[in-house]
């Protein structure tokens, strides 16, 4: 060893697609975080959370949904196949049908998982995203579907972003019923389903071989076609000849988003449709205005996972919010400083003589609650206000040697420049 550095060293970077957090990304991920929590709080939804490996088998599932290809899988020291969750949902079955005599239902409960999806990169989509999961399970009424979009546009709402964001909705259930009517038989929806989610990403004739690979004729796809242009729910009624269950669960869910004060965020949009096999019934996917963004979030009524992870039949719903899209847009709009956590208070002192009357000050705000970054060294004024006046506290205490022999603090507004001075000996705390 010489000594000398090392200049064919390696520098690592992050594996391709994944994050680090460094202070300024994590700020904005607790700003996310908070609504998030805050939002499932006011809800009445509780929290869980489970391991972010998972058994390989609970993840596999038939059908060619894309999420199963992105999988990231390895095997253990004992040869057991397991993966990192690329979603939560299995997790949150698996939980519920190993205690679904003990639970009571219906239960409302939220998660924050961490998820690893192999996905090919693009704006929005990373290979580890962060996704609020909010879930009720066994509610059979579109009551739950309205609880959870509610939850979501109030994290939206303590985001400063409720007005910029429309969630659109449709049914499986009722694209069920039009097929039906159209002459496509059941056994050809969840094929149609997962190759009408691929609109927008690949093209009509793409969606045609797709339908025609799942086992439609020519005639079948084309009528799936028709379906795509009903613009209202009035249109899917005047199709079906009747108003089905499943577009009378539509318009109770309208209903109920207006008595949320959701009147003018949700849209029926038949071409919403998910990409998850699972999905039985309601789905939505809620955009930014501009369509600018992938969808922030999306979910839908699922009837028969519990059954398939070997619990008993019980219907739920739920959503995952990942923190990526939502995070573009909190940058786009603009909204981020606003939201983000700051010191309440920055102590600073001029020399060593006066940091314990510094530390007596920090010490006396932090009793009454408030968050003090204190200086660990003394500093020059210039460097302290330059330091924590960009955006790093609301106020500041400098003190100097003329402070501790007044034995008062100038206490500074750092963002109106206003200044109070107080006694040492009558701060809070
Ligand atoms: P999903 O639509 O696959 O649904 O994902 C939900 C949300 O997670 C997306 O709208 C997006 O915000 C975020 N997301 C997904 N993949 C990525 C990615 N690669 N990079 C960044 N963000 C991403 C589900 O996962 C369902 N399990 C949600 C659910 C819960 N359904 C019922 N309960």
């Amino acid at each position: 060893m010489t000594g000398e550095p090392d200049t064919h060293s390696t520098r690592f970077e992050p594996p391709r697609g994944m994050r680090d957090f460094y202070p300024g990304e994590m700020e904005k991920r607790n700003a996310i975080f908070d609504a998030w929590i805050g939002a499932a709080r006011q809800f009445g939804f509780a929290q869980y959370d489970a391991c972010v490996v998972e058994s390989l088998d609970l993840l596999r599932r038939k059908g060619g949904e894309e999420i199963v290809e992105q999988i990231y899988t390895f095997t253990d020291k004992s040869g057991r196949e397991l993966a990192l969750r690329p979603e939560m949902t299995p997790s949150l079955a698996r939980m519920i049908a190993a205690r679904q005599g003990a639970l009571a239902f219906p239960l409302k409960w939220f998660a924050i998982p961490q998820c690893f999806r192999y996905e090919r990169m693009s704006r929005g989509r990373k290979r580890e995203h962060f996704q609020w999961n909010l879930d009720i399970v066994g509610e059979p009424s579109v009551a739950a579907e309205a609880e959870v979009l509610a939850c979501a546009f109030r994290a939206l709402d303590l985001m400063g972003l409720a007005p910029d964001v429309r969630v659109h909705y449709s049914s499986r259930a009722l694209l069920s019923d039009l097929m039906l009517k159209l002459g496509i038989p059941r056994q050809e929806h969840a094929a149609a389903f997962l190759a009408l989610d691929k609109r927008g990403k690949v093209d009509d004739a793409e969606i045609s071989s797709l339908l025609l690979a799942g086992g439609m004729d020519a005639a079948r796809a084309g009528a799936v076609f028709d379906i795509l242009k009903i613009a209202t729910l009035d249109d899917a009624v005047r199709l079906l000849g009747e108003r089905t269950p499943s577009a009378q669960a539509l318009e109770s869910l309208s209903s109920l988003l207006d008595a949320h004060g959701l009147a003018g965020r949700a849209r029926f949009d038949i071409g919403v449709v998910r990409g998850l096999g699972y999905y039985t019934g309601i789905v939505f996917e809620a955009f930014d205005l501009d369509r600018k963004f992938r969808a922030i979030f999306g979910g839908g009524r699922y009837d028969r996972l519990l059954q398939d992870v070997g619990g008993s039949a019980m219907t739920a719903v739920g959503l995952g919010f990942g923190d990526v899209v939502v995070g573009e847009l909190l940058e786009d709009k603009g909204r981020l400083s606003a939201i983000s956590r700051r010191a309440d208070l920055a102590v600073g002192y001029m020399e060593d003589a006066q940091q314990e009357a510094a530390i007596r000050v920090a010490s006396a705000f932090r009793r009454s609650g408030q968050c003090v970054d204190m200086s660990v060294r003394s500093e020059k004024a210039k460097a302290f206000f330059g330091r924590v006046g960009k955006g790093g506290a609301r106020q500041a205490v400098y003190i100097g040697p003329d402070d501790v022999a007044k034995g008062e603090i100038r206490l500074k507004n750092l963002d109106d420049r206003s200044e109070h001075i107080r006694k040492m000996d009558a701060l809070p705390g």
